[in-house]
């Protein structure tokens, strides 16, 4: 791209140069060809829309050199090149490309050579400027230098974050996989659930099943966990339900329950019935459900939460592009496109499926444009580290990730070292639930929607909120056991969601969804991979780069389009 004279004067002149000519220059990837001179500044000013402008070209014309999924030694070496130049970028001091060469080959840290070239009062740092100031044998070690982007409105608000560790799996796993196990599960389940459903007014005076037979033909209640659910030839549902002390065969011949199946096998129901022989017959079928009485949250910061999942690092589909675009919108880069909105993020939620990963399905391996883990998670870390550091940063896995599959997950720690030591990154088990700035966010990656979508006909994969709401009506995350998802039996059910949540978030499915559920913020997150072919045989379309934000200040919520 040519461009006339980007070079900023205010910015040289702050150092003490003077500006006499406006050279015609090019702008490229990894620098400045010598003689040639490049500066790009963050927009302030009255040139703000020419710079700003400016800006947009560059970063477009950072994407086009992209290659999606690129993972090669030349995507290596353009990353490093960007790196060195994005440090320059706005210090005022110029490079050329072959310094940018012999930095790179050369480790040497980019912020030590603009503190030398400041000493020496040189505004353009050379190849032999380099090699005099920075001999071979003092050759040093350095990762690779992070872009940041200006001072956000976001990042003069202090953050208020905190997880609620009692709920995470992270370091709390003591499962052993035993018939013990997964009764202790079962148990604390049902007696959870339980205690939810008798919160209920018209369930509070719930009896024993063993107890039932006592009540012929009077009006009673009971609270069981689904046994087994059938039709009758009448095609009256059929519940077998059981507690602690039996079970017994509930009967609903409602019309509802013949037009529309709303229950599945492992829920934990309340039934207000009469007792009739051996049968129970329903007169009213309760779920837990959210209360209809939950407070609105409240934030008085003008605080804004990004909600993303799905990213699928290492996947020949994965929109690299795009997702970059997302970064530099973050980092305030770019055009300015709702620069008013990226200002306001102080919060990114990430709902799992980080990576591609590796095994995951029949085939997965020509589909990689990463076919190791370890390198899948650095290429995602590297990326994760262009968030400007103000941002806090909520991870979790998904059913992708390299952590166990079974569910509750623990947290992608030792996957994400280098993100870990970051103060701004917070990486959680699956589900998870973060509170901030007083707002309580229930996360969950999702994967128990599969079986969820299959079991009730009213769900299908276009609309994941549905599903969503069904998880908040059973408050369990995971209610089907034995089907398609794997659960770990804790001695603790992780699964129940035993709290009311201002926002639920989760993904997934790979398409975005929204709705607002009794006072709850119902958000789907979408994608950043390109339709699979499995997707594309299943008919599912999917939606990916785009953003969900939340405004916390007004419960608004707007999507972002980065494609
Ligand atoms: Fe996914």
């Amino acid at each position: 791209m040519r461009c006339k004279n980007p070079v900023s004067s205010d910015s040289l002149l702050k150092y003490g140069w003077e500006i006499k000519t406006e050279p015609e220059v090019r702008v490229q990837l990894g620098g400045v060809k010598e003689g040639q001179s490049v500066v790009e500044e963050s927009p302030k000013g009255s040139d703000k829309s020419k710079r700003a402008s400016n800006g947009a070209d560059n970063a477009d014309n950072k994407q086009k050199d992209r290659d999606m999924g690129g993972n090669g030694e030349s995507d290596e070496r353009d990353s490093g090149q960007r790196r060195i130049t994005d440090v320059f970028l706005g210090s005022g001091i110029l490079l050329s490309g072959l310094a940018v060469d012999v930095i790179r080959e050369r480790r040497i840290d980019p912020h030590k050579i603009i503190e030398r070239a400041r000493e020496k009062n040189v505004f353009l740092v050379t190849k032999e400027f380099v090699e005099e100031f920075f001999p071979e044998e003092g050759r040093e070690e350095f990762s690779f230098v992070v872009k940041k982007g200006r001072p956000a409105l976001a990042s003069t608000i202090e953050a208020r974050i905190e997880i609620d560790r009692a709920k995470d799996i992270t370091g709390n796993s003591i499962s052993e996989g035993t018939v013990k196990n997964f009764i202790d599960l079962f148990r604390d389940r049902y007696k959870r659930l339980r205690n939810i459903l008798m919160n209920r007014v018209n369930l509070k005076d719930a009896v024993d099943i063993e107890n039932l037979s006592k009540y012929q033909n009077q009006e009673v209640k009971v609270i069981g966990m689904v046994r087994q659910l059938r039709r009758s030839k009448n095609n009256n549902q059929l519940i077998e339900i059981e507690d602690p002390t039996g079970t017994v065969l509930v009967v609903d011949s409602s019309d509802a329950a013949k037009r529309r199946t709303i229950l599945v096998e492992d829920e934990v129901i309340g039934v207000v019935g009469v007792p009739k022989g051996d049968l129970f017959l329903a007169k009213e079928i309760i779920e837990p459900d959210i209360p209809m009485t939950k407070q609105p949250a409240e934030c008085e910061d003008p605080v804004s939460i990004a909600f993303t999942s799905d990213i699928h690092v290492g996947s020949l589909l994965f929109k690299e592009r795009e997702f970059r675009r997302f970064l530099d919108w973050l980092n305030l880069r770019g055009n300015g496109n709702r620069r008013e909105v990226a200002e306001s993020i102080k919060y990114l939620f990430i709902a799992g499926d980080l990576v591609d990963g590796i095994g995951i399905y029949p085939g997965q391996e020509s589909e990689l444009a990463i076919p190791d883990i370890y390198k899948q998670y650095n290429y995602l870390s590297r990326l994760m580290e262009e968030i400007p550091s103000y941002i806090e940063v909520i991870v979790a896995a998904g059913n992708h990730d390299a952590v166990r599959r079974a569910e509750p997950q623990p947290s992608l720690a030792h996957f994400l070292e280098p993100l870990e030591e970051l103060p701004n990154f917070h990486l959680v088990g699956n589900p998870a639930h973060v509170r901030v700035h007083g707002v309580d966010v229930l996360m969950y990656h999702g994967t128990s929607m599969d079986a969820l979508i299959s079991a009730l006909p009213h769900l299908s994969y276009d609309k994941p909120e549905r599903a969503q709401v069904e998880y908040l009506k059973k408050r369990h995350l995971s209610p089907i056991y034995g089907t398609k998802e794997q659960i770990a039996p804790e001695e603790k059910d992780y699964m129940v969601i035993d709290f009311v949540p201002d926002v639920f978030h989760c993904g997934h499915v790979h398409k975005n969804g929204y709705a607002n559920y009794r006072g709850i913020r119902i958000i789907n997150s979408g994608t950043w991979q390109a339709q699979t072919d499995y997707q594309q045989q299943q008919g599912h379309i999917p939606t990916p780069c785009q953003v969900p934000i939340l405004d916390l200040q007004s419960m608004q919520m707007r999507q972002i389009n980065f494609a």
